[in-house]
């Protein structure tokens, strides 16, 4: 089957990204578009449109009525994911050879950048929960106890990057953790790639979205949290510790010179739409409706992890004895497409559009499932093995260029790690390299294996011993 055919290919429910519903939920200007005269709308950087980071044309207009509407210094479209606005806005932050905090659930785009631009990521583990298998969100204490944090004495941070909220929806009071870091002068990047829409919903007891806050860098991905099409994404700029030059000359280093239009065309019509009073009192409504699904699901009786994200259903899959594998290979089986298996979870994503069916349909499921895996009791996990604050024992991008000998997992006790380990989705490493191997690290990336089977293939890639 060709990759054409496929994209014609209906499931019964999807509940993956991008959250426009494969199109019932994108704004209606491109639905238009799309539909008029398919590919016109497939044009080059003419004067009219000018670019991303041009002073005149349609862009540029669109990037400051919206910066002057959210009270940003600047903000600008991206066409590579919130991936690619993450890595402009890391090298806008920290040079060569300098340290920027991570958390341990980064998404690999910081990483990735990391590696080609000899930036230090400095991780900070979260707390964690072994009930449902996930990060906590971040609080001020913890965060204090990070920043005062023995192995930082001697070392400057250039930057911290916060997550707000998670892949699966907790979030943080991002405004007092943005406030901590100012006091000491960093510079704070929030990827809030999960958590655009918050922008418009605060009367909705939803998070504070990091544009509200006095952030310098937030970047959002406009498919995963709002209706425009995948890849498209934006970054927003404020206040005086980052020089605005260096994000422009982030964005300019990796922006494909041919960006395509029809994304550009998204990036705005997606954030515009909710600006609509109409359309926004629309949003809302399934939003409502999304709060109103979990709680049919609980009384049900079916295990679910809250988070402050409703639009995420979590099914705490290892409360019964199912991973969240078993159980996502199940649904699919009938015809229901979730976002992200975990080891004790199963993530659901409800897009933009209400979901009638979707509690009978899973309650029903769920009903098939338990009678097919006969459970056992509730599924246990391990806290991943990680020091509060950990600073690669060599530099990650000179391991990732160096020497390199692929030993058997039980082996690498002691070597440095020469590659990055991540499941996608999520996306969030297990080691990266230059990082040292020991036991614990080695179980914990048995354990996740066991569940996640092309993981590893039980050989590591590390830094031979000659360097
Ligand atoms: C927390 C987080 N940040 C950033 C990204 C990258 O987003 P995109 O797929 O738009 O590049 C992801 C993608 O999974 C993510 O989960």
């Amino acid at each position: 089957m060709s990759i054409s055919s496929f994209l014609k290919e209906k499931f019964y429910q999807e509940h993956f990204f991008p959250s426009h519903n494969r199109g019932k939920a994108l704004p209606k200007v491109l639905i238009d578009l799309l539909s008029e005269s398919p590919g016109s709308w497939d044009i080059p950087e003419l004067p009219e449109l000018g670019s991303v980071l041009s002073d005149s044309g349609l862009i540029s207009d669109a990037q400051s009525f919206l910066s002057r509407k959210f009270s940003s210094e600047k903000c600008w479209f991206g066409v590579n994911g919130a991936s690619g606005m993450i890595q402009s806005a890391i090298l806008s932050m920290v040079k060569q050879g300098e340290f920027i905090l991570v958390p341990r659930n980064v998404h690999i785009s910081v990483i990735k950048i990391c590696l080609v631009s000899g930036v230090v990521p400095v991780f900070y583990d979260l707390e964690f929960s072994e009930v449902n298998g996930h990060y906590l969100p971040l609080n001020k204490s913890w965060l204090k106890k990070i920043l005062d944090h023995h192995s930082l004495c001697n070392i400057k941070i250039s930057g911290i990057v916060f997550i707000h909220p998670y892949y699966q929806g907790f979030s943080s009071e991002i405004n007092s953790l943005v406030e901590i870091c100012h006091q000491r002068r960093i510079p704070v990047l929030v990827d809030e790639a999960h958590g655009s829409y918050f922008l418009f919903c605060e009367d909705l007891g939803l998070p504070k979205s990091a544009v509200k806050s006095n952030a310098d860098l937030v970047v959002q991905s406009l498919h995963k949290s709002l209706n425009g099409l995948t890849q498209t994404a934006i970054l927003w700029f404020k206040g005086d510790l980052i020089e605005q030059e260096n994000v422009v000359k982030g964005i300019n280093l990796l922006e494909t010179t041919s960006p395509n239009s029809l994304l550009l065309a998204s990036c705005e019509e997606s954030i515009m739409d909710w600006l609509d009073e109409t359309n926004l009192k629309r949003y809302k409504e399934v939003i409502t409706s999304a709060k109103k699904i979990s709680e049919e699901l609980i009384s049900n009786g079916i295990p679910l992890i809250e988070t402050h994200d409703p639009l995420k259903i979590i099914l705490n899959t290892g409360s019964v004895g199912i991973d969240g594998f078993t159980a996502d290979k199940f649904f699919c089986k009938y015809g229901l497409i979730a976002e992200l298996p975990e080891r004790l979870s199963l993530t659901f994503c409800l897009g933009f559009t209400k979901q009638k069916q979707f509690a009978n349909i899973l309650t029903d499921l769920w009903i098939k499932l338990i009678k097919y895996a006969e459970p056992n009791g509730r599924l246990k996990t391990y806290k991943p093995p990680f020091e509060l604050v950990q600073i690669p024992s060599v530099s990650p991008s000179f391991a990732w260029r160096g020497k390199t000998e692929k030993l058997p997992l039980q082996e690498c006790v002691g070597r440095i790690c020469s590659e990055i380990i991540y499941p996608y989705p999520p996306g969030i490493p297990l080691i990266v390299p230059g990082e040292e191997i020991n036991h614990e690290r080695i179980d914990w990336i048995r354990e996740e294996s066991l569940y996640c089977k092309d993981l590893v293939n039980s050989y590591l890639s590390v830094l031979t011993k000659d360097q």
